[in-house]
C-alpha cells in the first residue's frame, strides 16, 4: 500500500503497520551531483518495534545515515526519495503517517522530529551550541514540544541529567558543553533526545568516539532507558561487536542494500552472508579500537560505480563469476526472522 495515502498531513489507522512503530519499505534515495546521480540507498526495508533495538550495521558509505536521515526528513535538497518508497510511522495519538509525503519543514514533520523521533549522533559537539548551557539545550527541546513553564522545564532538565547518570545535575545544568567530558556530553545529548519522550530514538554511531569503558556504560544506559521508557531504537554502527551488546535485531547493509537480516543471535552466531562473516572477523581487537573498519579485503567501490548484481561480489571470497555479477540475489529465508540475499543459498 505504497503512497496511496494521498496528500500530506493525512493519516490513516495503523492496520498496515502490523503492530510495528515504523515500517520502511523499498526505500530508494539518490543524490544529484555534478558528476551524475549517486544511488545511495537502493531498496531498503526496515521495521522498528516498540521496546526493541534494530541494529543497522555496515561499512562506511553503506547508506546507514542517509536512510535514517530520510526517516527524520533531514536530507539535503539534492536528495531525491523515489516515489515508490514508503516510510510509515505510528504517531503517539495512534494515527499512522506516511513520512515521505510530509513537507520536511511542515507543521506535522516538525512535531514528529524531536518530539516523537529523536536522534543522537557520534559527535555531541555537532548538536550542542557552544554558547548555550546544557540546561538551555534541554529546556529548548522540552519547550519546543510541550507547553510547560520555564521553571518546570528547568526542573525536568535537572531530572533528566540525573536520569542519564550525570552527578550533581543541579550544577551541571548551568555548565557549557565544553565543560563536560566526552562521555558526559554523550549522556547530556541522550538527555536532550529523550526530553520530549520520543517513541523512536535513532542513534547514529553514538559511542564510536568514546573509549571502550565509557562506550559500555553508554550502551548500558541506553538499554536501561529503553526498558524504562519502552521506546524503539535504531542503532547505527560499523561494529558488530557493539551490535551484540545493544541490539535485538540486525540488518547488515552494503552499498545501499540489505545483505542479511535476523535476530542478533542469528546474525552473529549463524551469519550466512560472506559479507557478514567478514564483518564478524573484523570486529575490532583491542589494538585497533576506535579506528574505522578496513579489515575486509579490497576497496569499497564508489557509489558512482556500483558493481552490477550483488554489489559485494568484487570483494567476496566466494563470488561466482557469471552469477553474482549478473543480478541481485533473491531473498533466502532461514527462519521467519533470518533472511539472506546471496546466490550461495538461492534455491536451498
Ligand atoms: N549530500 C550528499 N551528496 C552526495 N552523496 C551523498 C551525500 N550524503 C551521502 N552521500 C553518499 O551516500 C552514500 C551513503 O552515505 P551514508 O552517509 O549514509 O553512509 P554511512 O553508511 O552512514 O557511512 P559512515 O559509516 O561513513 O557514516 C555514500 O556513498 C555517500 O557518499
Ligand atoms: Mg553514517
Amino acid at each position: 500500500m505504497r503512497n496511496s495515502i494521498g496528500t500530506s498531513e493525512t493519516s490513516m489507522n495503523g492496520t498496515s503497520l502490523d503492530g510495528a512503530l515504523l515500517k520502511v519499505e523499498n526505500l530508494r534515495i539518490a543524490f544529484r551531483t555534478d558528476e551524475g546521480q549517486i544511488q545511495a540507498v537502493d531498496g531498503v526495508d526496515l521495521t522498528a518495534q516498540t521496546g526493541r533495538t534494530l541494529g543497522i550495521v555496515g561499512e562506511s558509505g553503506s547508506g546507514k545515515s542517509v536512510s535514517t536521515h530520510a526517516i527524520m526528513r533531514l536530507l539535503p535538497g539534492t536528495a531525491v526519495i523515489h516515489p515508490d518508497s514508503s516510510i510509515q510511522f505510528r504517531r503517539k495519538d495512534g494515527t499512522v503517517v506516511e513520512i515521505t509525503q510530509l513537507a520536511p519543514t511542515g507543521r506535522e514533520m516538525r512535531a514528529i522530529r524531536g518530539g516523537e523521533i529523536a536522534m543522537i549522533f557520534q559527535e555531541p559537539m555537532a548538536t550542542f551550541s557552544p554558547v548555550y548551557t546544557i540546561g538551555n539545550h534541554i529546556m529548548e527541546a522540552i519547550l519546543a514540544h510541550e507547553e510547560v513553564s520555564k521553571q518546570e522545564a528547568r526542573e525536568r532538565a535537572i531530572h533528566l541529567l540525573d536520569r542519564v547518570g550525570i552527578a550533581n545535575p543541579s550544577r551541571r545544568v548551568d555548565q557549557y558543553p565544553f565543560e563536560l567530558s566526552g562521555g558526559m556530553r554523550q549522556r547530556a545529548m541522550i538527555a536532550v533526545a529523550l526530553s520530549a519522550n520520543p517513541s523512536l530514538l535513532i542513534a547514529d554511531e553514538p559511542t564510536t568516539a568514546l573509549d571502550v569503558t565509557i562506550q559500555a556504560q553508554i550502551l548500558a544506559l541506553m538499554r536501561e532507558l529503553q526498558e524504562e521508557m519502552g521506546m524503539a531504537i535504531l542503532f547505527i554502527t560499523h561494529d558488530l561487536g557493539v551490535i551484540s551488546q545493544i541490539a535485538h535485531d540486525v540488518v547488515v547493509m552494503y552499498l545501499g542494500q540489505i545483505m542479511e537480516r535476523g535476530t542478533v543471535r542469528e546474525v552473529i552466531k549463524e551469519a550466512k552472508h560472506p559479507y557478514t562473516q567478514n564483518l564478524l572477523q573484523a570486529i575490532p581487537r583491542l589494538e585497533s579500537l576506535g579506528q574505522r573498519l578496513h579489515a575486509i579485503g579490497g576497496r569499497i567501490p564508489s557509489p558512482m560505480e556500483r558493481p552490477p548484481g550483488c554489489p559485494f561480489h568484487t570483494r567476496c571470497p566466494q563470488a561466482m563469476p557469471g552469477v553474482c555479477d549478473k543480478a541481485f540475489p533473491e531473498t533466502t529465508h532461514f527462519s521467519p526472522t533470518h533472511e539472506v540475499n546471496c546466490f550461495l543459498y538461492e534455491g536451498s
